[in-house]
């Protein structure tokens, strides 16, 4: 099973990413995490890509490529994998249909989760309280400014990939305003 999640910030991609893990045995790859990974161990993809993330921007579509393909090649992979957060670009898409075509794999469905963009806001506001409370570190990109940047950003550079995918038969659409449970049985009846 190889799926794309695509969505908003806040949408909801990486909550059923990570249960559709469990139940298919296969892994998340969150290029998001994947960053973040390589920021905290400042390698040279962190070091690139720190402030541009801090801003709310979006990483170089090379960078973000390159991590992908290496990532599918993990023999963890084999079975299929959940893309949470790539593509994000027009760009990205067409090299992703390339790589796939390369290693000889096939995506099963690209799920979009639509939500309505007033509710984002305050979903970021909650993750960030839920972190202070667990004691964890809140992301340098969960904060007001940087989050309307990540609208922004979904608006113009990832929004036309519905498109994309509606062209090439794939898009499937679920509502991200039900609660967590009921996008999950939305998600797993589609992919029945
Ligand atoms: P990334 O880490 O991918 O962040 P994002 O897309 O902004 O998404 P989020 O993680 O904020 O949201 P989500 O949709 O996963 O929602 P979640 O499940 O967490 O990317 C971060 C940055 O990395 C980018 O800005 C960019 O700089 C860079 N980057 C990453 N990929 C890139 C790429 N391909 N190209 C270039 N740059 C890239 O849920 C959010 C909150 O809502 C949680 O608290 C959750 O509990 C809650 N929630 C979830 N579902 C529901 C529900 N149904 N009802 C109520 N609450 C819910």
């Amino acid at each position: 099973m190889r799926l794309i999640f695509l969505g908003p910030p806040g949408a909801g991609k990486g909550t059923q990413a990570k249960l559709l893990t469990e139940r298919y045995g296969i892994p998340q790859l969150s290029t998001g995490d994947m960053l973040r990974a390589a920021v905290a161990q400042a390698t040279e993809v962190g070091k690139r890509a720190k402030a541009v993330m801090d801003a709310g921007q979006l990483v170089s579509d090379e960078i973000v490529n390159e991590i992908v393909s290496d990532r599918i090649d993990q023999p963890d992979c084999a079975k299929g994998f959940i893309l949470d957060g790539y593509p994000r670009t027009v760009p990205q898409a067409i090299a992703l249909d390339k790589m796939l075509e390369s290693k000889g794999l096939k995506l099963d469905a690209v799920i979009e989760l639509k939500v309505d963009e007033a509710a984002l806001v305050k979903r970021m506001e909650n993750r960030v309280a839920e972190t202070i409370a667990a004691g964890g570190a809140v992301r340098s990109d969960d904060n007001p400014e940087a989050f309307r940047r990540r609208l922004a950003e979904y608006r113009e550079k990832t929004a036309p990939l519905s498109e994309h995918y509606a062209g090439t038969g794939q898009l499937r659409t679920v509502d991200g305003m039900a609660d967590v449970t009921a996008v999950t049985a939305e998600i797993e009846k589609i992919l029945a």
